[in-house]
């Protein structure tokens, strides 16, 4: 295990749940009063289910590391610059943004897993090339991290958690539509999908291409929030995950 601790991402995950900004949220989402020990408690909690997904992912058959957590620190690196211009709040957006995927942590490994083989790849073999698209259990994960979080009474972060996935038209994994789907989930939803797409096997190849279909894919108005997709659109590269 000690080998596999040193992997663990310490210094990205603390950085967030360390910050003032973190202990304001919790401090206002569970309505207490300023230091409380509840608040360091339930931060702490946090953490551990940051852990929980990593050690699950990293020890399946030698992966040795962790496509959500990856994925997840990813998807938040984008989330105050974008938050700060749509007007959202930046604490709360990267904790949604960190804690989207946390239902995956009882999503089985072979789901997970469930990667495209390079050529001649032994069988087997695991690739850090994987359509994260298939390591959805679709619904399942979404409504897990949601009530894991309404456990712990992150009532807000919990419902952006499950809004994630949305899309505007209704088509997404809780048919939920316009309106109804939180700011910050529809957010979320955008950077998702690139971190998707960056790391699609076809398109570590041929980024260029990753970049034109990802354009045309955004620029559905029944699907993205456009407000958000100008602001990414404007420099989408930067977006993109470079392997
Ligand atoms: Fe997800
Ligand atoms: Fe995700």
């Amino acid at each position: 295990m000690g080998e596999l601790a040193d992997k663990f991402p310490s210094q990205s995950v603390d950085r967030i749940l360390g910050s003032e900004g973190t202990e304001m949220i919790i401090t206002k989402e569970l309505s207490l009063p300023a230091g409380d020990e509840l608040v360091f408690k339930t931060i702490k909690k946090l953490r551990i289910l940051l852990e929980e997904v990593f050690f699950k992912e990293v020890k399946y058959k030698n992966a040795n590391y962790s496509p959500t957590l990856e994925h997840s620190l990813r998807t938040t690196i984008h989330i105050p610059d974008l938050a700060k211009r749509i007007g959202e709040d930046v604490h709360t957006a990267v904790l949604v943004a960190l804690l989207h995927d946390i239902g995956k942590k009882e999503t089985p490994n072979r789901v997970i897993f469930n990667s495209h083989k390079r050529k001649g790849q032994e069988k087997g073999a695991i690739t850090r090339l994987k359509n994260p698209w298939l390591c959805d259990d679709r619904v399942g994960h979404l409504q897990r991290g949601q009530e894991i979080l309404e456990k712990l009474g992150l009532t807000k972060i919990a419902k952006n958690v499950g809004h994630s996935h949305e899309k505007l038209d209704g088509t997404g994994y809780k048919r939920l539509k316009g309106n109804e789907i939180l700011k910050i989930a529809l957010m979320i939803k955008v950077v998702d999908t690139i971190d998707s797409f960056s790391m699609n096997p076809e398109f570590v190849t041929d980024r260029g291409a990753g970049i034109e279909e990802l354009k045309s894919l955004l620029s559905d108005a029944n699907k993205y929030d456009q407000e958000i997709v100008e602001i990414v659109m404007q420099d989408l590269d930067r977006y993109f995950f470079k392997n």
